[in-house]
């Protein structure tokens, strides 16, 4: 499986990269999984004017960096989304990535899978409430079998998340890696294998 993971902290090295870590480790062993880190691609938000829609080969009016992670994505049967909590959404960078999908060029991917990595600072119990309920929409929006979720909170300062089991596979990362090492998994929601990343 190709697996392609968009990874939205803007500071290199922080938790969500020390999380994409481990889970490439893993995965990287019976998979071909490649990182598209937001501190290494300039995308600008949608503009909304619905130009690519109208357009023959689905083009964007803005040149940047989406064009590369179109063509990721257009050989990625499964998608990670990875994020820090910001204001109890994901980061901006990664949500102008996922925006620049309202594109039809998106019916075209192969993607039939997602899975959900996200890290916060707090404790509370709703951190991770707001972005599971647009994961979820997003998830049947598009059609997708939901890969797991790791969610790790309490994880303040770069490489704090060290200090929590969430990078050991046998455990917190245990749901995608059984997964993803094609043992038996009871996550996730079954879908049609019909299913395709489309509108
Ligand atoms: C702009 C900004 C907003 C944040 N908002 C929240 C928040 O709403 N809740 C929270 O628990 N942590 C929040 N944090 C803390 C980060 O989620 C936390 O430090 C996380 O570990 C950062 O991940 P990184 O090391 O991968 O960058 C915020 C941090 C920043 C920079």
């Amino acid at each position: 499986m190709n697996i392609l993971i968009l990874s939205g902290s803007p500071r290199k090295g922080g938790n969500t990269d020390l999380l994409v870590e481990a889970f490439v480790k893993g995965a990287s062993q019976k998979h071909h999984v490649e990182v598209v880190s937001v501190h290494d691609y300039k995308v600008s938000p949608c503009k909304g004017c619905n130009a690519c829609f109208k357009s023959k080969d689905y083009a964007c009016v803005q040149k940047d960096d989406m064009a590369v992670i179109y063509e990721k994505m257009s050989q990625a049967d499964m998608l990670v989304i990875a994020s820090p909590v910001y204001f109890y959404g994901i980061s901006a960078q990664l949500k102008t990535i996922i925006d620049r999908l309202h594109n039809p060029i998106r019916n075209s991917f192969p993607v039939k899978k997602m899975a959900l990595m996200l890290v916060g600072a707090a404790t509370l119990p709703e951190l991770f409430d707001s972005i599971q309920t647009e994961y979820t929409l997003c998830l049947n929006f598009f059609q997708l079998e939901d890969a797991g979720r790791v969610l790790v909170c309490g994880v303040k300062d770069k490489g704090d998340i060290k200090n929590t089991d969430a990078l050991n596979p046998n455990r917190s990362l245990e749901k995608l890696s059984n997964f993803l090492l094609e043992k038996s998994s009871t996550n996730g929601t079954n879908v049609s294998s019909e299913n395709r990343f489309h509108q």
